[in-house]
């Protein structure tokens, strides 16, 4: 196969990732980071080859793109909202917040606007169950939020820390 996802200076910063490690492919965590930040998303050729570079089965990197909800094969809406649906942030309100921004956004959980502007996504616990419910909203962890919040955070056409 010819490289095409790791360009020289791409493997130059997996192979670094991967000196840190004992065990080559325990490094294939950070490194799917590395091509999911450079590429915004993790696409089937990224696949495969990530399973040629740490010389692994193809169906042991879908596995980790299945487990964690931080990989995707889709680049995300510039607001990617996480909302938690854990027992906290569930008892406190998370299917109400979802069903709410899906009616205000018109998209489903797992999908994105038509202008690429936001994504929806439900997520297990990102531990900070004491500002449940909450959402991670690109990197910054939201909470508590409610329907008014949410309306800040979607008419401030979200992109970097705010506080709610
Ligand atoms: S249950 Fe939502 S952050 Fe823990």
């Amino acid at each position: 196969m010819n490289p095409m996802i790791f360009t020289p200076e791409l493997k130059k910063r997996a192979d670094q990732i991967s000196a840190n490690y004992p065990v080559q492919r325990a490094a294939a965590l950070p490194v799917m980071r590395l091509i999911q930040e450079t590429y915004g998303a993790i696409s089937g050729e990224a696949e495969l080859e990530i399973a040629e570079y740490f010389q692994i089965p193809p169906a042991d990197v879908r596995e980790l793109m299945t487990f964690y909800t931080l990989f995707y094969s889709k680049p995300k809406g510039k607001c990617h909202i996480q909302v938690c649906r854990t027992l906290s942030c569930n008892l406190l309100g998370a299917q109400k917040l979802i069903k709410y921004l899906e009616e205000k956004l018109k998209i489903k959980v797992g999908e994105t606007t038509s202008d690429g502007q936001f994504s929806l996504d439900q997520v297990e616990c990102l531990g900070a169950c004491e500002i449940a419910p909450m959402a991670q909203v690109n990197k910054d962890y939201l909470g508590p939020l409610t329907k008014e919040k949410l309306d800040q955070i979607l008419s401030l056409n979200y992109a970097g820390k705010i506080q709610v």
